[in-house]
């Protein structure tokens, strides 16, 4: 069979959020791209995950001209509850850092990009297969794949962004000699739910409870998002609705001070798995990888699309710098300065998972509850933590 050749400044390998939102930033750059991804758009849209968008990520959205409907439907909070039994502390990011968060689902953001891809009518390619890079150390890499109709396709490039998530082709084709992983384990896992009930709290809730910690998110004012810590190899099958929903219940604290939660029915369930993660460097020759391709977070702290936003803010401007103007020095730059805010919201993630997970012994219990005191009382600790939740700034 014969392959179609064809040539683009840029080829975007995975249609995530860093994807989508780097086509759309290069696009605003004047830098042609070509995308592909493995799954349906519609497969991709419909991907429950991250739920909530610092003060960055919104600024950039907003910036990019695809913050509208966020700014419309998505739901400004002002900061977070921090539980453990009997006691529930408001930390308020506005007052402590002048920062707010954005309840805004990945989904939302994900259908807000595609539209906007689409109206900038540049080539996007779903239901690829095959996916391989190619002379990433040469001037001229390729990226081929067999596209949705089954025609085999190579595009030869000046550059190629791995933006395939943690599982993609991209951090695998550098080579291991150049490459180092950092990567820690948890010996637990979230089980996550969305419910078709109106959230039972105005802001988010982390719990610590002696059973496990418990999360009280949401999506709009009708759907609720609720996630409880459970053993690493539990199985979903073992957590009937009802079961989830008692657990939901003793560890957030239903009853205590007058507050209750109110469940409803669960449109959809999961445990998701937890690590941390790093691929350092994020550039090899002319292949730059961003977002979960390159680090991956656990998720309490709410920090992975972030990080994925942040890290093709930066790759976008140096991509247009070097390919359109022809200045190599943020390219040149791009994987330190994308890894020092990588590093801090790894760190950020970790922080927040040990302090609120329940693990080890009582004694360590006792130092989880000291901390978690410590930042509810300490406005110092609180805004240590506020400045890492709304977001640091993108170049930091
Ligand atoms: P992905 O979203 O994984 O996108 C990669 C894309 O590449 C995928 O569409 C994939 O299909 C595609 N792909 C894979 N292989 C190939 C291939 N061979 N060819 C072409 N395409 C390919 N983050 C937050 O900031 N806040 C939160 O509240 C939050 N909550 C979360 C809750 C859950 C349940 C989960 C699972 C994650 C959460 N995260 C959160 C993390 C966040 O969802 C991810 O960090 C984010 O999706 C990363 O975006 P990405 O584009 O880098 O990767
Ligand atoms: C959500 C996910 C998180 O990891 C988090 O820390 C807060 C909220 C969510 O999916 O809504």
């Amino acid at each position: 069979m014969s392959t179609v050749s064809d040539s683009v400044p840029v080829v975007i390998i995975g249609a995530g959020p860093a994807g989508l939102l780097l086509a759309h930033l290069l696009d605003l750059e004047g830098v042609e791209s070509v995308l592909l991804e493995v799954r349906s758009a519609e497969y991709v849209m419909g991907r429950i995950r991250a739920g909530v968008l610092e003060s960055s990520t919104v600024e950039l959205l907003d910036g990019a001209g695809v913050g509208d409907r966020l700014r419309r439907e998505g739901m400004e909070h002002r900061g977070i509850h921090l539980q453990w039994p009997e006691e529930r502390h408001h930390l308020d990011f506005v007052d402590l850092v002048g920062r707010s968060v954005w309840i805004y689902g990945q989904t939302e953001v994900t259908k807000d990009l595609m539209q906007a891809r689409e109206a900038a009518g540049q080539e996007s390619h779903y239901e690829v297969s095959s996916v391989s890079l190619h002379g990433l150390e040469s001037d001229r890499p390729s990226v081929r794949f067999v596209d949705s109709d089954g025609v085999r396709r190579e595009i030869v490039a000046r550059a190629v962004a791995g933006c395939d998530g943690f599982h993609g082709p991209s951090r695998p084709a550098i080579p291991d000699r150049v490459q180092q992983i950092w990567e820690h384990g948890y010996p637990y896992s979230w089980l996550g739910i969305l419910a078709d009930v109106a959230p039972s709290t105005d802001e988010l809730i982390y719990a610590w409870h002696p059973d496990g910690f418990a999360l009280h998110s949401m999506r709009s004012d009708a759907v609720s998002r609720l996630y409880l810590q459970v053993d690493a190899d539990d199985d979903i099958a073992n957590w009937s609705d009802d079961r989830i929903w008692t657990a939901l219940a003793t560890r957030l604290g239903d009853g205590q001070h007058g507050w209750h939660l109110t469940p409803g029915p669960v449109l959809d369930k999961g445990i998701l798995p937890m690590r941390s993660f790093v691929a350092t460097p994020m550039r090899h020759g002319r292949l730059f990888l961003a977002g979960d391709a390159a680090h991956v977070v656990p998720p309490t702290g709410a920090k992975g699309l972030n990080l994925a936003a942040a890290d093709v803010a930066l790759l976008s401007r140096a991509l247009a710098e070097w390919l359109r103007d022809g200045r190599t020095e943020l390219a040149d730059a791009y994987s330190d300065t994308a890894l020092r805010r990588v590093w801090r919201c790894t760190h950020f993630s970790w922080w927040m998972t040990n302090m609120l997970h329940r693990q080890g012994d009582d004694f360590d219990a006792q130092l989880q509850l000291a901390q978690l005191r410590w930042v509810a009382r300490s406005d110092a600790a609180a805004a240590a933590l506020a400045e890492n939740y709304a977001g640091l700034p993108i170049g930091y």
